[in-house]
């Protein structure tokens, strides 16, 4: 039975239960471009479409401006709340060629492969001293106690955020993060989200100041320096692009070790596959990313009206490329709703979208990834879920991710 366009609903249960499934299904059952009525939308489900709606410059990135056009309108506005609203709005996410280019440029001159790679070294030992940390005979949240700090701490380091500010960091991406990761439109979280732009930009402006006076090496200190020199980026660039490195580097990695884990979990014989060494660390993380990684779903907007795999897409239309289903795209992977380790040609996922706009962090992503699972299996060799718990997901459209995942080892009792 085909599923009427009436009766989709992306954010439904079953959706966020499995999102893979849910959006292979509307793949199989009909056009892999089609209209959902409920959110007024497009949904992108085969990796074919999805790839080319990327390359395609008629799929606008910049689709949070109007919204925030609207909010920032009335003549009140608190000056807090508009700085953090028009910081939010140079984030490099939400722009187009040829401002996109320009900034992705100039900030990979600060966020570079030698600043990932030097913090390799101390990847390791986070990982290690959080892993030895956690119980060996008894029940934990592995997202509290490890999937969660580790990222923190890694951006944090890099960019050079002092120890003791990093526990607001949860609070302020909890806010922004509806309005980021939605794509729905609740007024109400525009207000929260701006409030906790407005605390963020703040700290930021104060440390990127702390850095000019106090040069570090540092992610922060770089950034500060960018603002002189023959091609400067401005102040409101480069708090977005600190608060954006902070939003983004964090949460995403987080999920994406804690859904490895879980389906090592669900699949024992993968599990003794990377326990063993049969399957190198950096290959199954590719893997990861394609069966059940944490970018499930990608937005853009019509710049102009196009036609597009039969379809009529109209000037200003959202569109929702879901990256879960392209993922499970049989015309691409075999055997797709397999989860093989060892899978040859994994590495073709969009876990990471694609073109102008792929993750400036995929590398720092995997290098945690694959740090961090081979000690997490190594400090708990028996590890598995924790009888009795229900998997809860977010109940959002464009990330992937438990709220907690229970583990236990040992007995399971303390
Ligand atoms: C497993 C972890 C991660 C996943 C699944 C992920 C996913 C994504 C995806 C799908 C996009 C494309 C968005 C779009 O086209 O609209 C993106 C962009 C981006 N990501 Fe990540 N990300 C991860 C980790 C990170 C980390 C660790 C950082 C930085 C520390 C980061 C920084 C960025 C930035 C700056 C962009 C914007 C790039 C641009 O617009 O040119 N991400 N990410």
């Amino acid at each position: 039975m085909t599923t009427a366009a009436h009766e989709i609903d992306i954010l439904g249960p079953e959706a966020i239960r499995d999102p893979s499934r849910y959006f292979s299904r509307l793949r199989e059952e009909g056009n892999p471009v089609l209209w959902d009525t409920r959110y007024r939308s497009w949904i992108v489900t085969s990796h074919a479409a999805i790839n080319e709606a990327i390359a395609d410059p008629r799929f606008s990135s910049d689709r949070i401006a109007p919204f925030i056009e609207r909010k920032l309108a009335g003549p009140d506005v608190d000056p807090a709340i508009r700085l953090a609203f028009d910081v939010l709005k140079n984030w490099m996410v939400f722009q187009d060629d040829p401002s996109h280019a320009r900034l992705r440029r100039l900030v990979s001159k600060a966020f570079t492969p030698r600043s990932i790679a030097n913090i390799e070294a101390a990847v390791v030992v986070k990982s290690t001293a959080l892993a030895a940390a956690l119980p060996k005979n008894g029940r934990f949240d592995l997202i509290a106690e490890f999937t969660y700090p580790l990222p923190v701490f890694v951006i944090a380091e890099m960019l050079g955020v002092p120890e003791e500010n990093r526990a607001r960091f949860k609070d302020w991406a909890e806010e922004i993060a509806p309005v980021v990761s939605g794509g729905m439109d609740d007024p109400a979280r525009y207000d929260r989200a701006g409030a906790a732009m407005a605390e963020l930009v703040e700290f930021f402006t104060g440390l990127l100041d702390h850095y000019a006076a106090n040069p570090q090496d540092n992610l922060l200190t770089a950034l500060a320096e960018s603002r002189g020199g023959e091609e400067p980026l401005t102040q409101l660039e480069v708090l977005a692009f600190c608060t954006l490195l902070m939003f983004a580097g964090h949460e995403t990695t987080a999920n994406l070790i804690s859904s490895s884990m879980l389906a090592m979990c669900q699949h024992p014989d993968q599990m003794e596959l990377l326990r063993s060494g049969k399957v190198e660390p950096a290959k199954a993380v590719e893997e990861f990313l394609r069966w059940d990684g944490p970018g499930k779903s990608i937005t853009r907007v019509m710049g102009e009206d196009a036609e597009f795999r039969g379809q009529h897409l109209k000037k200003g239309q959202r569109v929702f490329l879901v990256l879960a289903a392209g993922n499970r795209d049989p015309d691409v992977f075999a055997g797709p709703d397999e989860l093989r380790l060892d899978r040859e040609d994994a590495k073709k996922h969009l876990g990471f979208g694609g073109g102008g706009h792929f993750c400036m962090g995929a590398s720092l992503a995997r290098l945690e990834t694959r740090i961090a699972l081979p000690i997490l299996l190594e400090a708990l060799p028996d590890v598995r879920l924790a009888s009795g718990v229900e998997l809860e997901w977010q109940q959002v459209l464009n990330t992937r991710g438990l709220t907690e995942l229970w583990l236990e080892t040992g007995t399971g009792t303390a």
